[in-house]
């Protein structure tokens, strides 16, 4: 799986110095529109180029105040993408194919859209839902935009003082929200309950089992194993097949146990 992640096209297409005509000219989502409607790309390439475009919008949104239009933007950039799978002009399989290897804040939040939007279609969700789940895996870390950088990004450990910091994101994401007046309860409840645990030992609020929605327990799945699957400076990446069998194994008791088999048989795909 590996050769076909795109770790500097993206780093490229972040940074790239873009006249401000340009940006205005450009929304994420419109050009995410136009390539899955160009017909000179196969699948590979558009899903390569959809996942930068929505790569880059993540990414303004955790460099630069949040405002209700960039949330909006977020969630027109999901419904274009959700659109190409629907019409067949790219699959989950081939998003996940150019996911990112290496471990960013931005690409993270991708990688759950994709794979939360994957493992809702596996389990019949609508259409409906499936936007509103994705907008809550892209955002389900949005919170983290409001803790010390030093700390987010740390190689190594946290303190137990600076893991304390860390496990206000959920409720800090879910504040962010409600300030710029989201109202939906499917992307509010992705953002805060992503880290609760079915056994009732997760944050911040300590619930168990259905008591977590529907749509943070496929959040959690897709988080975790991102995770432990993509590089960071201070572990290396597991397989999926490693990824897997450890969420399988050792950590049952925290993740919904229906929905999980649901999420191996999706990473089994191949096409
Ligand atoms: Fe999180």
């Amino acid at each position: 799986m590996e050769e076909f992640r795109v770790k500097d096209a993206i780093k490229d297409i972040v940074r790239a110095n873009e006249t401000s005509a340009q940006k205005v000219a450009k929304k994420p989502s419109a050009e995410i529109a136009r390539i899955l409607d160009d017909p000179n790309l196969n699948i590979q390439a558009k899903s390569r180029e959809v996942y930068s475009s929505t790569s880059k919008i993540v990414n303004d949104l955790f460099e630069s105040e949040v405002t209700p239009e960039k949330i909006q933007e977020v969630k027109s950039s999901i419904n274009s993408m959700l659109n190409g799978v629907i019409n067949n002009k790219i699959t989950i399989t081939s998003l996940i194919k150019v996911s990112n290897y290496d471990y960013y804040t931005y690409t993270h939040c991708v990688n759950v859209a994709v794979f939360s939007v994957g493992l809702g279609r596996e389990i019949g969700l609508s259409k409906e839902e499936l936007e509103k789940l994705g907008a809550g895996g892209i955002l389900h870390d949005l919170g983290k935009a409001k803790i010390d950088v030093g700390v987010v990004n740390k190689p190594g450990k946290l303190t137990d003082e600076e893991f304390a910091a860390m496990k206000r994101h959920p409720a800090l994401g879910y504040d962010m929200l409600l300030e710029q007046f989201e109202s939906d309860e499917v992307i509010l409840t992705c953002v805060r309950h992503h880290h609760e645990k079915i056994n009732g030992g997760g944050y911040p609020d300590a619930i168990k089992a259905n008591a977590i929605s529907l749509y943070a327990r496929i959040v959690a799945i897709c988080d975790i194993f991102d995770a432990l699957s993509t590089k960071r400076s201070y572990k290396p990446a597991l397989s999926t097949f490693d990824a897997l069998n450890l969420m399988k194994t050792k950590m049952s008791a925290e993740l919904d146990p229906k929905l999980l088999p649901f999420f191996i048989k999706m990473m089994g795909k191949k096409e």
